[in-house]
């Protein structure tokens, strides 16, 4: 049996039946038997129960730099370079990774600071963080599909990113193993500041926005070194504008962000809170108070609680607002991803 509870950032006590470490894509040569999972930080995946299978842990290390581009994306070595590829291994942090390339004077990642978790695993998910998401600055990504052993490289329109999501959510893709990514980052600093704490504000260089944004993080978020928890457990949800003004007809003003396709992005935190479901504690689970969208291992939690927890948050919201909510975490139970109907 192996031990997950150092590998999963809710600190939930599971096990598995085997647990893998892979160093180098040629530690993937060796068959896998039976059900698996990929595992990079574990900071967005909750274990149900314990896991009859092998968990392979992402922890391909190393940054390697590329060509300098100019405007048109072609290679440069002129004071003229606008952007650089650099490839990195997917068991590096994302947050390590952000902090070398701000030192070495390389743009783009600050407002995705402190993020939990490995670079292999941002993209499965779209990370995002104050408006920017990191799709946007991957050139493409390398992976091998795990039975096979077989090679691929994505560009980064064959990941299809869009919100808290890619083509390695999508059936018949999660037997990728992400190796690497290689980002296009720019090497000129454009603050990205439309989130509401960073408006106002005025940045000098990339340092500036990031320790801003770590700030911002560490104010409203738990750390999960101390408690145990996964980020945003649900989506915003998106609904119509109708449902937008008949909530604001009720509320007053209501956190929304309007989408491509006339939708609004609504705050799920909000909705929770709004459910009187902000800080509430049930045994060893709770809601955080100050940011109702995270679940909390409060100490010693079974996994079931966090369901438990997680459901009757749910249908407090759907109580009072006809919504439902999804988790953005990745469920797991005994034979491998399970659905949030499942439990
Ligand atoms: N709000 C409340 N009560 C709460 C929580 C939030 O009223 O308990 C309101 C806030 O006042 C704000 C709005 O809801 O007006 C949005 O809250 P916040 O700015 O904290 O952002 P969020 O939409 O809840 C998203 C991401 C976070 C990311 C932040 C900042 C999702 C599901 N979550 O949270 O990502 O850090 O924006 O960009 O998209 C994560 O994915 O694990 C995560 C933490």
């Amino acid at each position: 049996m192996f031990d997950l509870s150092a590998y999963n950032t809710f600190n939930l006590t599971v096990y598995a039946q085997e647990g893998r470490v892979i160093a180098t894509p040629e530690d993937l040569a060796q068959p896998v038997r039976g059900p698996f999972i990929i595992l990079g930080g574990g900071s967005d995946v909750l274990f149900t129960e314990d896991f009859a299978g092998t968990v392979l842990i992402n922890r391909i290390m190393g940054i390697e730099y590329g060509p300098k581009l100019d405007v048109h994306g072609q290679p440069t070595a002129d004071d003229n370079a606008t952007h650089i590829l650099v490839r990195v291994g997917g068991g590096v942090l994302l947050d390590d990774f952000i902090a070398t390339m701000i030192a070495e004077g390389i743009c783009g990642l600050e407002n995705l600071s402190l993020i939990p978790g490995t670079v292999g695993a941002a993209p499965i998910q779209n990370v995002g963080a104050y408006g920017v998401e990191i799709g946007e600055l991957i050139a493409c990504v390398e992976a091998r599909e795990v039975l096979s052993g077989k090679c691929v490289t994505l560009t980064k329109e064959q990941c299809r990113f869009s919100y808290r999501s890619s083509i390695f959510k999508e059936q018949g893709w999660s037997n990728l193993f992400i190796t690497h990514v290689i980002f296009k980052l720019p090497l000129r600093f454009t603050p990205q500041v439309n989130y509401a704490g960073l408006q106002s504000c005025e940045f000098k260089n990339a340092a500036a926005l990031r320790a801003r944004v770590i700030a911002l993080r560490t104010e409203k978020l738990p750390n999960p070194k101390y408690v145990g928890n996964a980020g945003s457990f649900f989506k915003n949800p998106y609904v119509s504008a109708a449902k937008v003004a008949e909530l604001q007809a009720h509320y007053g003003t209501v956190p929304c962000y309007l989408q491509s396709d006339g939708r609004y992005k609504l705050a799920a935190g909000w909705l929770i809170d709004q459910a009187h479901c902000r800080g509430i504690k049930h045994g060893q689970v709770g809601t955080w108070g100050k940011q109702a969208l995270v679940i909390v291992n409060l100490g010693g939690a079974k996994p079931h609680e966090v369901v438990a927890l997680a459901k009757y948050v749910s249908a407090e919201v759907r109580n009072q607002f006809a919504l439902d909510l999804v988790p953005e975490v990745r469920l797991y139970g005994k034979h491998g991803e399970i659905s949030w109907d499942q439990i």
